[in-house]
């Protein structure tokens, strides 16, 4: 069908209105502010350049608060070269440019395909599509998936290549950092030192890091649909990068909140499987994407998992009498089987794992 071809390619025919495919019941459709930053919210900014220095405790202490309380910061001073992100954008911007012919031979039906493009949620399952097409490029390991990944632009494998190292590479930093606010290693130093810790770290170290490129067309009629449709992420961590055009909204204290980009910035948000390591401490947090009446909008997420054979469990040492266990333990595969099964209501698997 049509649809399935994704947004890009209806806009490139020049539509007016929002297709029937597309509109969500009344109950489900977002409310836009009626004055831009009416809401005032603010999410955690947190400085990795803090983290790595003498005021690491502090840091620390905004690390944890934010990820008990919004489930989401943005982190600033990254380390990570603005070329790198640049180009990666870029490269993202170009695929999406291509013709649909082009775009098309990545499509897949296979979840686990190392190479995926598509559009909606789950276009194989949604009733209503959501406002959204996507470039998924497995990324673990590297040497395996490369010949996968689309050919054209001539610039994505590179560009793609070397962001994936750089966001990967962050993401062991900030799972440091995550570790020792739960009070899992004592500093950074003891990690390396005490084998038990380290063993964790190689565990990271091993799993599985997907970048998902998210281009959301300018929409006629924004209010009927959504980019994509309130989820939690299933995964440990994710590191988003989002260009100047906002759309993020995220679940706070019973309200949709906007998170204003900040340019050279990461959102880094909790997903369900950190909810369950840290018993419940650390929160996987709702969100969704709203789209734009004038502007199109690229988002890059580089999401990590840990290994397909891991357990998904609270971590031993934050059980004890004050904080019983909140999650029963599975397997990843499990987890992920009912992901794909439930779509996005992943929250609900935390449910029933309680
Ligand atoms: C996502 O939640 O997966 C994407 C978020 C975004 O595009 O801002
Ligand atoms: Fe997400």
């Amino acid at each position: 069908h049509e649809f399935h071809k994704g947004v890009q390619h209806l806009c490139e025919r020049g539509i007016t209105k929002v297709p029937r495919k597309y509109i969500l019941p009344a109950l489900d459709r977002p409310i836009f502010p009626k004055k831009d930053g009416a809401t005032n919210f603010k999410l955690p900014i947190i400085d990795f350049a803090q983290l790595q220095g003498p005021d690491r405790i502090h840091a620390l202490k905004s690390l944890s608060k934010a990820c008990e309380e919004y489930g989401f910061f943005q982190l600033i001073n990254h380390g990570i070269a603005c070329q790198s992100i640049l180009d990666m954008i870029e490269a993202g911007r170009k695929f999406f440019e291509l013709s649909f012919e082009e775009r098309s031979k990545y499509m897949s039906k296979d979840m686990r395909a190392p190479v995926r493009y598509g559009t909606s949620f789950n276009q194989n399952k949604d009733r209503v599509f959501c406002w959204r097409d996507f470039l998924k490029l497995d990324c673990h390991p590297l040497s395996d998936v490369l010949p996968y990944w689309p050919s054209s632009p001539t610039e994505l494998r590179q560009a793609a290549v070397n962001y994936s190292k750089e966001t990967k590479f962050l993401y062991i930093m900030v799972v440091r950092a995550i570790l020792e606010s739960l009070g899992l290693a004592e500093t950074t130093k003891d990690i390396d030192e005490n084998d038990g810790d380290h063993h964790i770290i190689k565990e990271f170290q091993d799993g599985s890091q997907l970048l998902v490129v998210n281009c959301y067309p300018s929409c006629p009629e924004p209010d009927l649909t959504l980019g994509i449709p309130p989820h939690s992420d299933y995964g440990f961590l994710t590191l988003l990068l989002q260009d100047e055009v906002k759309g993020l909204q995220i679940q706070h204290e019973g309200r949709w909140v906007t998170v204003e980009p900040i340019p050279n910035s990461f959102v880094i948000n909790v997903g369900d499987h950190l909810e369950i390591f840290s018993n419940g401490r650390y929160r996987s947090v709702l969100h969704r994407v709203l789209v734009n009446p004038s502007k199109s909008r690229i988002s890059i997420a580089s999401l990590h998992s840990l290994p397909f054979g891991s357990m998904v469990r609270p971590s031993p040492k934050l059980i004890d009498d004050a904080n019983p266990r909140r999650y029963k333990d599975t397997d990843f595969a499990s987890f992920i089987e009912y992901i794909a099964s439930h779509e996005h209501r992943s929250k609900n698997f935390l449910d029933s794992r309680r």
